[in-house]
């Protein structure tokens, strides 16, 4: 082995051990929050992949994380984006913008689910790892029913005329919060008139963070959910906007297969046909998200009733999400290995011909790990090695470059946003420098 070689891998083992130590700093007794300081509570789909990330080394503390977000769900079955197991007052908006009635109090939104992959690949790891596989099923068959229930409310709640595609209400909601996707779509929601105080922007460099228009959009539908009791029927007539993310119907497709395979252990089989029945009628939703004149995925604006013309990640990830059209997959593993090209570390979030792209600011261009970590397996299990190898290797060197920050610059892998970030050490130990 080249010296260089040898290098790598203590390189890797020592960034291993980092990932755990961030993990364990992050943990606030039972789950994890993303960084301290900018985001201090828990977040739903950081959990999720934290708890693959655990997994990898403590099988029991990942159940935890995964236990201690269902806390948070609300009687409908929704899992909120941010549980406030503590008071911190550090944040905005905390608790008493959203106003919702939980106990533990919650936004009022969800994130992208991955509970059921998370729970299937903990596991793999628990079996694996010859735990007590009788305890770990034990955990997972508590999950189930809660899982089934957040995905019951995404049908009933986000695609009430069972079309096959769901909805986001808020760009919070897709978890690519900036992402310029949006642009069109907020361009028509109206600006809170409320006088608010940002407080990422004292913790992180205003250029790495969304604007302010954005940010007086995100706090106005806030405040309109709330003026309307968090009715999901109220604000599905009356948000200004509504929008199909590609990402999230992607995701949320991955994890409702999931689901299925925990529904062979731990569900009855009136689940699991009803369980067939939606995936099915999901996966030809996601069809239809495609744009044939482009060969490519988009968002659609149901406001507007058109799709969202503007390439970015989202429209990559029915890789991760199954993609049953094989030339279509090829398209897209050739757009992404094009992107690639342009950039020296991938996955970027834009492509860096793209005007919009803005190579440090959040969701317009930058490299998130755990995107990485999807489109690499999503790649790999649509039969691109070379693609799915890059994506993990950028990742690698992203890593051994920065550390484990929120987001890279995939021009100079410089490490943008927050330090010290539990998602990004999740997603080194469970996939990249697995
Ligand atoms: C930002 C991200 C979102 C993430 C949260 C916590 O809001 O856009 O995806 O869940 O931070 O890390």
């Amino acid at each position: 082995m080249s010296a260089a070689g040898a290098m790598e891998i203590e390189d890797v083992a020592a960034l291993r051990t980092e990932a755990v130590r961030i993990l364990r700093e992050n943990d606030r007794g039972g789950y994890t929050i993303p960084t301290d300081g900018l985001y201090p509570f828990q977040w739903n789909w950081d959990s999720a992949f934290c708890a693959m990330g655990i997994a990898t080394y403590d099988v029991d503390r990942a159940w935890s994380e995964l236990d201690y977000l269902y806390q948070g769900q609300w009687e409908s079955g929704l899992l909120p984006h941010i549980v406030f197991h503590r008071p911190v007052d550090s944040y905005y908006p905390g608790p008493d913008v959203w106003g919702t009635a939980h106990t533990p109090p919650t936004s009022g939104i969800s994130q992208p689910p991955l509970t059921a992959t998370a729970t299937l690949r903990i596991l793999d790891r628990a079996a694996a790892a010859h735990a007590n596989m009788s305890d770990a099923k034990d955990r997972a068959a508590a999950l189930y029913p809660k899982i089934l229930a957040l995905h019951d409310w995404w049908e009933r709640e986000r695609d009430p005329d069972r079309t096959g595609i769901v909805a986001v209400l808020h760009p919070w909601e897709t978890g690519a919060d900036n992402s310029p996707v949006w642009d069109g779509p907020l361009k028509t929601t109206p600006a809170t008139k409320t006088q608010f105080q940002r407080r990422d922007v004292a913790l992180v460099d205003a250029t790495m963070r969304p604007r302010q228009w954005e940010y007086e959009r995100y706090i106005h539908l806030v405040e309109l959910y709330r003026s309307l009791g968090w009715d999901g029927g109220k604000m599905w007539r009356e948000t200004p906007f509504k929008v199909a993310d590609v990402a999230m119907n992607a995701i949320l497709m991955r994890d409702e297969r999931d689901l299925l395979t925990l529904a062979e252990s731990f569900g009855t089989p009136a689940e699991r046909a009803r369980l067939e029945e939606r995936a099915e009628r999901r996966q030809s939703g996601l069809d239809r998200l495609w744009h044939a004149q482009d060969g490519f995925y988009y968002s659609r604006d149901l406001v507007a009733d058109e799709a969202i013309r503007v390439a970015s990640h989202a429209g990559f990830l029915p890789l991760w999400g199954g993609v049953r059209n094989p030339d279509r997959a090829k398209q897209l593993a050739d757009r992404l290995t094009q992107w690639l090209t342009l950039c020296r570390y991938g996955a970027p979030t834009m492509s860096p011909r793209d005007p919009e792209f803005d190579q440090k600011r959040y969701w317009r261009g930058p490299v998130w790990a755990i995107i990485n970590f999807m489109l690499g397996h999503g790649a790999a299990e649509q039969g691109f090695a070379d693609l799915a190898d890059r994506l993990r290797e950028d990742t690698r060197a992203l890593m051994l470059r920065s550390g484990f920050c929120e987001y890279y610059d995939p021009l100079t892998g410089e490490g943008l946003g927050g330090g010290a970030f539990s998602w990004t050490a999740a997603a080194g130990l469970a996939w990249a420098l697995d």
